[in-house]
């Protein structure tokens, strides 16, 4: 879905553009090192401005999947993605706030690997039920008996 094509660029741009805050600010280096030479603050509101879009086009994607009543493991994918980032985003901004408080960035970069990782794991979802293989295995699990993609082996009983 365009969308989160969308979705899995956006936050290429975003993680690049994390990158570099961080050489152009206090810890990308000790003291003497030389550092991206442009004004941290303005490219952090950039970075930030990337991450609402981020948010935004999330949010749209949660509501598109619902009302297009994706299957169930890619709902849940696009919330937890969701989920992901609304707590980065929050840490972004305390770090923010704080100063580059160096404890909160290392949290502000793990959330930035959960973040990625969520927005590929999304991708897959999408791919894979595309090809039918996860949805089969979802009707499966509703209906309670085992289907192509469900990972049990049906074997034919001899009559
Ligand atoms: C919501 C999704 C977000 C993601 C995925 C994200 C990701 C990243 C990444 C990957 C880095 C740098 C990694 C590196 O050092 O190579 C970074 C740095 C940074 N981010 Fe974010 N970010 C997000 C939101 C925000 C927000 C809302 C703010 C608020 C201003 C923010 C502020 C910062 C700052 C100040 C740095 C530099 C930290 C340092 O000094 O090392 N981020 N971010």
């Amino acid at each position: 879905m365009w969308l989160v094509r969308i979705l899995l660029v956006t936050i290429s741009g975003l993680v690049m553009a994390g990158t570099i805050v961080t050489g152009s600010g206090p810890h990308a280096g000790g003291p003497g090192a030389i550092r991206i030479p442009i004004a941290f603050r303005d490219v952090a509101e950039l970075h930030a401005d990337i991450a609402l879009f981020l948010i935004g086009m999330t949010l749209a994607t949660v509501f598109a999947l619902h009302h297009a009543k994706a299957p169930g493991v890619v709902q849940r994918r696009a919330r937890t993605m969701l989920e992901v980032l609304a707590v980065q985003g929050a840490l972004g901004y305390t770090q923010y706030f704080l100063h580059d408080n160096s404890l909160v960035v290392e949290f502000h970069l793990a959330g930035a690997t959960a973040a990625f990782s969520a927005a590929v794991s999304l991708y897959l979802a999408l791919h894979r039920t595309e090809q039918g293989v996860p949805a089969a295995a979802e009707r499966a699990r509703e209906t309670g008996r085992a289907g192509a993609g469900s990972g049990r082996v049906v074997v034919n009983a001899p009559a």
